[in-house]
């Protein structure tokens, strides 16, 4: 397999209860890393993880409220107790607050956004590269959002936080590669996970423009876990700091054409070069 892991790898991927955390652990075991899964919801956890397990893949799960300081401390022993080594780690999991405008958006959630947005995601990192420079090297993913850049309405903490990812990746990647420890991001756009599902179902009942991606779709958490894997591996070997949009193009189309919709291809007009 293209880019598959010498030894059986370790990764940690956080979030991994569902949407696209569940698709990077299992796209992560089934490529050969031996994959611990963490998230709160214990329920959802186990349930990802035994769909792996029957897969005979070898994983592991571990909740935790990532809010809480010593949580990160706890997930990076609990995979080095039980395999020894890090290789990866992938800071997915993210509060997205209760959507509505700032001025009725108490701190108190700003808090909790950033918390477990970049403060657990910048702990886990500490914690998961200290490791990752005894052993000679690692890869850290963070997912960030294309809305660091385009902020949504009703998001600005969740917004804020995912620039400070961005920040982070960058930061770290500066820091940590003397250690061999590469530092990416990737920026998912519109992705069909459960946290979107409902609001996609609204739009396409509506007039809204499109939203989605230059390809007309919203993305899956599945091709986020393509990214995922292709940089913490060793494809991505010179790769470091840097943000992989997953977006279908959004990004750079800087999304809402209000004219999108009077665009047509006009497949009859062939060959106007010739
Ligand atoms: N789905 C999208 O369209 C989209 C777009 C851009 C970025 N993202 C980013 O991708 C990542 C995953 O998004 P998703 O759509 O799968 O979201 P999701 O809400 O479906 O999944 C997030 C997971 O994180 C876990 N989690 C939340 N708070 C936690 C906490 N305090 N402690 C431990 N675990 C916690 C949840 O239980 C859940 O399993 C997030 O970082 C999100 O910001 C998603």
């Amino acid at each position: 397999m293209s880019g598959a892991v010498d030894s059986p790898a370790v990764a940690i991927v956080t979030g991994a209860g569902r949407g696209i955390g569940r698709a990077v652990a299992a796209r992560f075991a089934r490529h050969g890393y031996r994959t611990l899964l963490t998230d709160i919801d214990a329920r959802e956890l186990e349930v990802a993880a035994r769909a792996l397990a029957d897969e005979g893949l070898d994983i592991a799960t571990h909740a935790e409220e990532l809010s809480d300081p010593a949580a990160p401390k706890r997930i990076v022993d609990a995979a080095r107790n039980r395999w020894g080594q890090i290789d990866a780690l992938v800071n997915n999991a993210a509060f997205h607050g209760s959507r509505q405008s700032v001025l009725n958006t108490p701190m108190a959630e700003w808090e909790q956004v950033f918390r477990v947005n970049v403060f657990a995601a910048a702990a886990l990192s500490r914690q998961a590269a200290m490791v990752m420079a005894r052993q000679g090297g690692g890869a850290i993913v963070n997912i960030g959002s294309v809305q660091f850049d385009l902020p949504a309405l009703s998001y600005a903490a969740y917004v804020s936080s995912k620039g400070a990812v961005v920040a982070m990746t960058r930061a770290l990647a500066a820091e940590l590669g003397n250690l061999n420890i590469r530092v990416n991001g990737v920026a998912p756009g519109v992705i069909a996970s459960e946290a979107y599902r409902d609001s996609l179902e609204r739009l396409a009942g509506s007039d809204a423009p499109p939203l989605a991606s230059l390809l007309g779709r919203a993305g899956t958490p599945e091709e986020v876990a393509n990214a995922v894997l292709f940089l913490a591996g060793k494809d991505a070997s010179f790769i470091t700091g840097a943000m992989l949009a997953v977006d279908g193009g959004r990004a750079h189309s800087r999304r809402h054409d209000p004219f999108q919709a009077e665009f047509e291809h006009d497949l009859s007009q062939e060959d106007q070069d010739g």
